[in-house]
């Protein structure tokens, strides 16, 4: 037999190189290449490609443009994620990191859905026992006693598509669930159940079946937000919806982040605490966030970050030691690397403080990631907090981006944010001058404006009588 012909493929991006290479040549990445066999792309462009027959245009002005009918997800959470419901004929792709929570996220969304609609649970992960024995524990309660298993949850496990499809199709669910795209594999196509063609292939398909039958498709992907290890990104382009579960594993928080959403406003945040039952919805996430700080200890600031519409305030904790041997470290955990360079920067530069033999550890508590510059005055504090042993204000909100320049500059949604913070309590918060009119700040907490940051650190801490022993000043 002749050696099938093959070509080579990045995990990462999608395209393909013309021979083996370290680095894909189109993004960059390194070892994301794999071999694939090329004769697939027949099967791809298959009799399945051909045009749907019942297709027709139609004017646009005839069409509906009602909202979506949506499904009611009664776990509030998810439902804000989505967009407010589930989206009939859409899919959903749920990644994350293996063992962060995905399988019992879904599954306990399809018992709350099995109450109203047929639901159909594919899995090429785990056993049915397996899966039987994780519903059972989903449905009892803190007492002891336990709910029904509703007669409308349907198990399969099953990683054919083919086979898949075939039951979709005499079942007719509402609502499927895929867990994980890595596992299914299409029979025609001869490269393994993980790679590129078949987790593209596998999606595209699932799609064309969502659309066609007004099937809401959930499926589950490992793939980590960067991309890096567990690959296929490419299913990104086919879905609809991208939803990532992420946290610290060995934390109990998670939060369910969308990145796309055809149907909703993307990076709005839902927060899960994962306990024994499964994932518990946390309904005030900044409480539960601040929920284990040690009042007036140095290293420790509060900031307000704007997760999709929702301010949440979460504490960073700064720490500088001295180095023992090497070059001085900066490691940050749960916000950007570069971020974090830039701060250190500007408080070594601008502001004087020696940092040149300390490292510096930055950390998010509760595990979650902050992108917004927002939070660059609170790491900045926590870092100066912790150089000076002199704590924050525990009371003392903090918000404002730090420029170049030593500068404080202004950020979005203010009011949200200051209305968050007193509602925790804060009785004061620091942000930047504002220039110009804006949106009214809110009342009940007192807001104090400065200009840079050494002048907010200066407002920020304890003042220099308080601390114990340093000769350095702000
Ligand atoms: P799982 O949903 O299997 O993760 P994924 O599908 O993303 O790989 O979650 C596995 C982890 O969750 C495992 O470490 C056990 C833990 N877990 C709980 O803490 N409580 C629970 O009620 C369940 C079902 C799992
Ligand atoms: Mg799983």
């Amino acid at each position: 037999m002749a050696k099938a012909k093959t070509r080579f493929v990045c995990q990462e991006c999608g395209r393909s190189a013309p021979r083996m290479m370290g680095r894909c040549p189109s993004c960059g990445q390194f070892g994301t290449m794999v071999e694939e066999y090329e004769e697939e792309e027949e099967v791809l462009t298959g009799p399945h490609r051909a045009s749907n027959a019942n297709s027709h245009p139609r004017q646009l002005s005839e069409i509906s443009g009602d909202a979506e009918a949506r499904m009611h997800l009664p776990i509030e959470e998810f439902a804000r994620v989505l967009g407010g419901g589930i989206v009939p004929g859409s899919v959903v792709l749920v990644g994350g990191d293996p063992g962060i929570g995905k399988s019992t996220l879904t599954l306990q969304m399809a018992i709350e859905m099995a109450q109203q609609q047929t639901v159909l649970y594919v899995s090429g992960e785990e056993s049915e026992r397996q899966i039987k024995m994780r519903a059972l524990r989903l449905l009892r309660h803190a007492d002891g006693s336990a709910r029904d298993i509703p007669q409308r949850l349907y198990l399969l496990t099953e990683t054919n598509l083919e086979a898949i499809l075939q039951h979709v199709h005499t079942l007719k669910p509402n609502l499927l669930i895929v867990d994980s795209i890595q596992t299914i594999y299409i029979p025609e196509l001869k490269s393994a159940a993980g790679s590129v063609t078949q987790v593209r292939e596998s999606s595209a398909r699932l799609r064309e079946e969502a659309k066609t039958s007004d099937l809401a498709i959930f499926v589950i992907g490992h793939v980590t937000k960067e991309g890096a290890i567990a690959g296929p990104r490419v299913l990104e382009h086919i879905v609809d919806t991208v939803l990532y579960l992420e946290g610290d594993r060995y934390q109990s928080f998670r939060l369910l982040r969308s990145v796309k959403n055809r149907f909703g406003a993307t990076s709005e945040v839902g927060v899960f605490e994962m306990v024994d039952r499964g994932m518990r919805e946390v309904d005030n996430p900044s409480e539960a966030f601040l929920a284990e700080r040690m009042v007036n200890a140095p290293g420790s600031a509060i900031a307000v970050t704007m997760e999709g519409t929702r301010p949440i305030l979460v504490e960073i904790q700064g720490l500088t030691s001295t180095t023992n041997f090497g070059n001085p470290r900066r490691t940050p955990n749960g916000v950007d690397f570069n971020r974090l360079l830039l701060i250190v920067a500007v408080l070594t530069r601008r502001l004087g403080l020696k940092m040149g033999d300390q490292d510096v550890f930055v950390n998010v508590v509760g595990g979650m990631h902050i992108d917004e510059p927002a939070a660059d005055l609170s790491v900045a504090a926590a870092i100066a907090s912790s150089l000076y042993d002199r704590p924050v204000f525990a009371d003392t909100a903090l918000i404002g981006e730090v420029g170049l320049s030593g500068e404080l500059r202004w950020v979005g949604q203010m009011s949200l944010r200051l209305r968050e913070a007193a509602k925790l309590g804060f009785k004061r918060a620091i942000i930047p001058r504002r220039v110009g009119q804006g949106e009214p700040l809110p009342e009940g907490i007192e807001v104090v404006q400065a200009r840079s940051l050494r002048e907010a650190l200066n407002l920020a801490m304890l003042p220099k009588e308080a601390r114990k022993e340093s000769d350095q000043t702000v």
